[in-house]
């Protein structure tokens, strides 16, 4: 859903661009994942049930777990909440992988990353079994997703592709540029982004911290992508005029007029970029929804599944 926007009074800047509503695209996506959830249940008795684990006591880790245990909850899932010390061993927390890969009631495992220090989250994400691992961070997943066969796609990228189709971007022959090389977000969005499909076909170029003059590079986007996890890494002056821009940062940035002391920043100079782009996902509201709304699409897609459907 569209909604425009005039003038931004603090900056002076008109905002030419349309904000992409994440939030409305999630919970519009989240009723259809509960009415298929009420669905299951009905043909088969199956709840679906997600192990969530998170390890140690990150504020921003906590808060988020605890807003996708809230989502499970109100789409009718059951979640199995898994909370370890940041003390905890590797075997310990692999005990906990082995016994939530052995639990049938179990149908998707989510370990919040990043994990404390001196934890292996290689070796922890590779003990989750691929017919669990809705994150779609296993091996065997990253694989099939690079194959393009059938797998979990990863719910940030997989969110970002959701969102550009509800702009109405046409990705293919598009030149498509992305700021941020992680596993989570950066690789695996430039790889489906280049994909033969309707919602790829792009001309992906691939951005991060080594890239000298960054701007070089956004100013050519077509659709530009930011997930560079640091507040201010693109402006208006780096955007080509009407690009659509997709802002996958969420970055705590200290205020001590908000009532938490802290406001919430996206990767890109909100009101610059926003004057130059002609759509533009805000944060809060924009991507993070989307994440929350993918999770439920694939563990309600894993339920259905291990109960012998063929979603
Ligand atoms: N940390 C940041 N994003 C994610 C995510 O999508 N899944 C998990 N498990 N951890 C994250």
């Amino acid at each position: 859903m569209w909604y425009a926007v005039g003038v931004n009074r603090e900056s002076e800047q008109t905002m030419k661009a349309e904000l992409i509503d994440g939030k409305a695209l999630a919970a519009e996506t989240r009723a259809k994942v509960k009415a298929g959830v009420a669905e299951l249940k009905a043909k088969t008795g199956v709840t679906p049930g997600l192990g969530v684990v998170l390890v140690g006591d990150d504020p921003a880790s906590r808060s988020y777990v605890t807003a996708k245990e809230r989502a499970l909850e109100e789409a009718g899932m059951r979640s199995v909440d898994v909370r370890l010390g940041a003390e905890t061993t590797q075997e310990e927390l692999l005990a906990v992988i082995a016994r939530l890969n052995a639990d049938p009631q179990v149908h998707g495992i989510l370990v919040q990353l990043p994990l404390p220090r001196g934890l292996d989250a290689d070796a922890v994400i590779e003990a989750i079994a691929p017919e669990k691992d809705v994150d779609g961070f296993t091996p065997i997943n990253v694989g099939k997703m690079i194959l393009g066969q059938d797998c979990f796609l990863p719910c940030t990228p997989h969110g970002v592709l959701r969102l550009l189709g509800q702009a109405g971007a046409n990705t293919r022959g598009a030149h498509a540029v992305v700021v941020g090389r992680s596993a989570i977000v950066g690789r695996p969005l430039a790889n489906l982004l280049s994909r033969k499909a309707p919602d790829g076909d792009a001309t992906v170029t691939l951005c991060h911290s080594a890239t000298p003059d960054l701007a070089r590079f956004t100013r050519e986007a077509d659709i530009l992508i930011v997930a560079a996890g640091r507040p201010g890494t693109v402006t208006g002056d780096m955007v080509k005029p009407g690009a659509i821009v997709i802002d996958v940062g969420v970055n705590r940035v200290p205020d001590p007029t908000a009532q938490r002391g802290y406001r919430l920043r996206g990767d890109c100079d909100f009101e610059s970029v926003a004057a130059v782009a002609s759509r533009l996902t805000p944060v809060p509201g924009g991507v993070g929804p989307m994440t929350i709304a993918m999770l439920l699409e694939n563990t309600l897609k894993a339920a259905v599944r291990a109960a012998g459907g063929a979603s």
